[in-house]
């Protein structure tokens, strides 16, 4: 049985978490048993060190070619230790966030350049690209809104960033939506989490339907 590696995408607030664990409750017993949940930044002991020091809020000085070579570093060992493991042993592995975060923030977002982004990640991760993507679609200040009403005072570096730079974050994501129109789909993160798990669930029945076999 071949792995499938599915990532999930969206500003910040979007809800990704909530709707991973959601849809894994929606998926037949045999499928929950083959898939493995994981997150970046982080995912493995070496990258989630990796992520305190780029959520880090007190580390506001840091660059943002670091920031963006951080973030591959973490996707490196999560890709070598984690994800591609996985695979190999016909997981279904399904990432909150994975190469597309980096496209948009940092290629995007941190005016990096999606091409720049891409080139640095693949050398991480030796070219892994996801079977599927979603994308939760949410208006970025609806996100933040979210965000704010949870954890106010207690927003990571990135989540402190202002308005502007989600706004060109989420063009970020839709750019890549228009790049990748058969791996990237959309959902509207607007409804109730379980319309939105059941709509991504529809989605990889749809893509991936031998996943389901
Ligand atoms: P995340 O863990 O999804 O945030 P939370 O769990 O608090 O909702 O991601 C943390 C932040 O890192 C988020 O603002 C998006 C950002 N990020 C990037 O900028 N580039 C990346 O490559 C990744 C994976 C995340």
């Amino acid at each position: 049985m071949r792995g499938y590696l599915i990532t999930f995408e969206g500003p910040d607030g979007a809800g990704k978490t909530t709707v991973i664990n959601e849809i894994i409750k929606q998926l037949p017993q045999s499928l929950q048993e083959r898939t493995l949940v994981t997150r970046e930044p982080g995912g493995s002991k070496i990258s989630e060190n990796i992520r305190t020091i780029i959520l880090d809020p007190e580390n506001k000085e840091m660059d943002d070619r670091t920031e963006a070579l951080l973030y591959a570093a973490q996707r490196s060992q999560h890709v070598s230790e984690v994800i591609r493991p996985a695979l190999v042993a016909g997981k279904v592995v399904l990432s909150d966030r994975f190469i597309d975060s980096s496209l948009a923030y940092q290629g995007v977002g941190r005016n990096l350049g999606i091409e720049e982004v891409k080139q640095i990640n693949d050398f991480g991760t030796g070219g892994l690209e996801p079977d599927l993507t979603i994308f939760l679609d949410l208006d970025p200040a609806v996100g933040l809104a979210r965000i704010e009403k949870e954890r106010a005072g207690q927003e990571d570096r990135l989540e402190q960033e202002k308005i502007d730079f989600h706004n060109k974050v989420y063009a970020g994501y839709r750019e890549l939506l228009e790049r990748y129109p058969d791996r990237i789909k959309k959902v509207d993160a607007n409804l109730p989490i379980k319309d939105v798990a059941a709509n991504s669930v529809k989605i990889i029945r749809k893509q991936l339907p031998d996943i389901f076999m």
